[in-house]
């Protein structure tokens, strides 16, 4: 990757310094990036050298010689997001730099900003020819990254979608999700189907249920003021889970890569439907900063949903998610149906579980009942499983440093199309329109108590 030009609008924020610079820090260590300037723009006045050196502490025994390699091709620009009279100095400071460092052409905007800015970087970038409108042919590109979350709503989500139609063209559009860069949720796909023992299975004659638990035992930190105004529903089962899921219903796409698969997520996202839910938030919330003394956020979700293709007709999906809970755990549990028991004794206690575990670990497993050993005909649950760290010298990349990768090699399958987004925000939509009850639950613990009805109203058992 080289001759790059990388516009980091909010490079001041928490996202900047905790991600997108230790990815590039990253990519030098590598030797994946060269001949490329990072300019920043946000509103704090501060030189290219802060900027730079905010986000050391968030890479592990960093090396000099790497910082100073980002802080010489490194350079800042305080602008007003919605001043439009900015951004044409802003071109011509992008064009200054360019000429300094010898760089012509390629430019990756990165939008690490609220959503709300999102037109306004658009339009005015456009307008002041920083941002121009290219075609898939042309040798030079311009590409725009669009962090989550992508709007508040699926009317705001179209809103910006618009105002993003009208200044380039969606070949040049990348709406991230990380998750979808994440090594297990990148191979839900490859598994499925380049496996001749699951792809056959993969529908509602053989599999039961499906679950999503994406678990997290941190809290608001420093972001109560984002959190407050979104909740649990619009922080990640809009996106991440939203998505996890489509891989996992998905058609078999043409190729799998680029549009191919977007268009088959597209299809299964207009499909999913709420049918029933709780809420909940954390003891201890109302207190946390920057959060409304009476809020009503959702910490916690804990849903039913289904996917009304004849593939998934009657198969539940059950996702659950929360903050301060006992575990940081991103999981996917596929439940098969139990097998017809053809033995006198010790038929099969378990269904077979497929289990694909994006964090801690990078894991997938599969429960199969085998004989226990020496016994005669006793049968017990074993497990299958493949540690990607466990490989020697495999080292998983983190998800920012495969997005950036993936943007800058112009694959698009780690974006979200505009439609796709559009679907997920009508689920949301209604389900925030359903005013679902908000349990409270105690820090630390699996979430509200009123979690063991619903599962029993469903019959159903998370599995642990
Ligand atoms: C982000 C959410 O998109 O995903 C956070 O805004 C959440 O609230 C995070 O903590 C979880 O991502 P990961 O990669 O840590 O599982």
């Amino acid at each position: 990757m080289k001759n790059i030009t990388i516009i980091l609008f909010g490079a001041t924020g928490d996202l900047s310094k905790r991600k997108i610079i230790p990815a590039l820090y990253r990519f030098i260590a590598h030797k994946k990036l060269e001949n490329f300037i990072i300019v920043g723009a946000a509103f704090e006045e501060v030189t290219a050298e802060q900027m730079i050196n905010a986000a050391q502490p968030f890479v592990e025994k960093g090396d000099e010689a790497i910082w100073q390699t980002l802080r010489s091709n490194s350079f800042y620009k305080k602008i007003n997001f919605t001043a439009d009279a900015d951004y044409k100095s802003l071109n011509n400071f992008v064009q200054e730099c360019e000429r300094k460092q010898g760089i012509a052409g390629n430019r990756l905007f990165y939008l690490a900003t609220s959503a709300s800015f999102f037109c306004p970087i658009t339009h005015n970038s456009a307008q002041a020819g920083l941002l121009q409108r290219k075609e898939e042919k042309d040798p030079i590109w311009h590409r725009i990254v669009y962090e989550k979350p992508f709007g508040h709503d699926l009317k705001s989500a179209r809103e910006i979608n618009e105002c993003i139609k009208n200044t380039i063209n969606e070949t040049q559009v990348y709406r991230i999700d990380h998750y979808l860069t994440k090594e297990v949720v990148s191979n839900i796909a490859m598994i499925r189907f380049t496996n001749c023992v699951l792809e056959p299975l993969w529908s509602n004659r053989y599999i039961d249920q499906v679950q999503i638990v994406l678990s997290e035992s941190v809290g608001m930190e420093g972001r109560g003021a984002y959190y407050d105004a979104y909740g649990a529903l619009r922080d990640v089962v809009q996106n991440h889970m939203l998505e996890m899921l489509a891989l996992i219903c998905m058609e078999s796409p043409e190729k799998l890569t680029g549009d191919y698969i977007r268009a088959e997520r597209v299809k299964v996202l207009e499909k999913v439907r709420f049918i029933d839910g709780i809420l909940g938030q954390y003891n201890g919330y109302l207190s946390e900063k920057s959060v409304s003394e009476n809020s009503r956020t959702d910490t916690y979700a804990s849903l039913k949903l289904a996917v009304e293709t004849p593939r998934w007709k009657g198969v539940p999906f059950y996702l659950k998610t929360g903050k301060k809970l006992d575990k940081k755990e991103t999981v996917i549990h596929i439940k098969f149906k139990q097998v017809d028991c053809l033995l006198m004794r010790g038929c099969p206690t378990d269904s077979n579980w497929l289990t694909l575990q994006i964090a801690p670990e990078a894991i997938f497993s599969l429960t199969l009942n085998a004989k226990i050993v020496g016994s005669t005909d006793q049968v017990e649950p074993v497990k299958m499983e493949f540690c990607h760290s466990c490989v020697q010298g495999v080292q998983t990349p983190e998800a920012y440093e495969v997005l950036l990768e993936e943007v800058m090699r112009g694959e698009q399958s780690i974006s979200v199309r505009f439609d796709e987004i559009e679907y997920a925000w009508k689920v949301i939509d209604d389900i925030e329109s359903r005013q679902l009850p908000v349990y409270s639950y105690a820090q630390g613990s699996t979430g509200p108590q009123e979690e063991q009805q619903f599962d029993d109203k469903h019959g159903m058992r998370w599995r642990t």
